[in-house]
């Protein structure tokens, strides 16, 4: 697991990815955002413990995570299972736990949710709200 804000184009903390709304309705959303260095690939996700994003990329073949489906959440919302080999990455923190993942990690991108309920990119080392 690496620092996202080393990869280029990473959004700057307090830029906005979605409205919240978005992903109570889907559950999974897979943005490429604009920051002016290109597009950035995230993966927003509604976990068991609230909403969490990632870099939409895997660690196994740098693919995006929702390559080959979106449907990336496990039933209790815990997991993401990548959909190219169905590797398995816990969204509480993106360590690797099964399959191909084991030994590697997914690169969190910490958030937090505005007044106006849109889900922003967080400041290092604060904890969301
Ligand atoms: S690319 Fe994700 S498990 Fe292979």
């Amino acid at each position: 697991m690496g620092d996202f804000r080393d990869l280029p184009g990473a959004p700057p903390a307090g830029a906005a990815l979605a409205e919240a709304a978005r992903l109570d309705a889907t559950g999974v959303l897979a943005l490429e955002i604009d920051s002016g260095d290109g597009l950035f690939p995230v993966l927003l996700l509604k976990g068991a413990a609230g909403p969490a994003a990632f870099v939409n990329l895997c660690p196994h073949r740098d693919l995006p995570l929702t390559y080959r489906s979106s449907a990336v959440l496990s039933a209790d919302g815990t997991l993401v299972r990548c959909s190219n080999h169905d590797a398995g990455f816990r969204i509480a923190d993106g360590s690797g736990v099964d399959g191909l993942a084991q030994g590697c990690a997914l690169d969190v991108i910490p958030l937090t949710v505005d007044a106006d309920g849109i889900i922003r990119v967080d400041a290092p080392g604060r904890t969301s709200d």
